[in-house]
């Protein structure tokens, strides 16, 4: 079981009950990248306080190979903000194969070490890092995950589903209510997997309605 408290996060905001939950429920699918999760944690501690390369939940781990099943047409580019040192980069290369993947990183450590992630993982030939926004192709992408700097929307192409803050906060509370009946399962253990990956699933439905809207507004 893993049970990861880094100096700083916010224990009211971080469940660690759900990360054996998220293993149990996708890690048989799903290459969930726990190790990708914890170097990130332990890049932090190296790199001192001023370091902003706070790993994304673990519990939003699955969402990328989910929305590659759900979407009616695979985004070809995608852009990330904010790299870190590429954890949900390499998830969001491996869900989506064929995409050409940006990804926006200042800190030039990080930049280094991600690279070196993305040939690990077998992705650097489609995984571009640039320093900045002025880098970016957002004009071009299907698909935008803010997970850094924030992107101006007027710049965005119209369809672009557009994650950001407000959208993975929504997502991150509904994900969170799919996994939890886990923690005490009654009944058929099977049964209750497949319950809570389809309530994942819904919740990733309803992460793509409002990433749509989100664009359109
Ligand atoms: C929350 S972390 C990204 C975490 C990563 N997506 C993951 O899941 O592991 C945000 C990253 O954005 C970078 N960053 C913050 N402001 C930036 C800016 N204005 N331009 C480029 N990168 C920025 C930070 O250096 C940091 O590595
Ligand atoms: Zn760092």
């Amino acid at each position: 079981m893993i049970t990861m408290r880094a100096d700083w996060w916010n224990a009211d905001s971080y469940h660690p009950w759900i990360d054996p939950l998220v293993q149990a429920a996708f890690g048989a699918d799903i290459d969930l990248h726990w190790d990708l999760y914890l170097q990130t944690h332990a890049h932090r501690l190296q790199h001192g306080t001023d370091c902003e390369a706070y790993p994304s939940p673990p519990s939003r781990a699955p969402l990328w190979a989910v929305l590659a099943e759900q979407l009616p047409s695979r985004p070809e580019t995608i852009l990330e903000t904010g790299t870190g040192i590429g954890y949900s980069t390499v998830l969001i290369a491996e869900a989506f194969p064929l995409a050409r993947v940006f990804t926006i990183e200042r800190d030039a450590e990080h930049r280094r070490t991600a690279e070196r992630m993305f040939r690990d993982a077998g992705a650097a030939d489609r995984i571009t890092i640039v320093p900045s926004m002025a880098d970016a192709p957002i004009e071009r992408c299907d698909l935008v995950f803010v997970d850094g700097p924030a992107v101006d929307t007027a710049r965005l192409r119209p369809g672009c589903l557009f994650i950001d803050d407000a959208v993975k906060r929504a997502f991150r509370a509904a994900a969170i209510a799919a996994l939890e009946p886990l923690r005490k399962p009654t009944g058929d253990a099977e049964a209750a997997l497949r319950r809570a990956r389809q309530r994942y699933r819904d919740a990733a439905a309803e992460l793509e309605r409002a990433a749509r809207d989100r664009r359109r507004t």
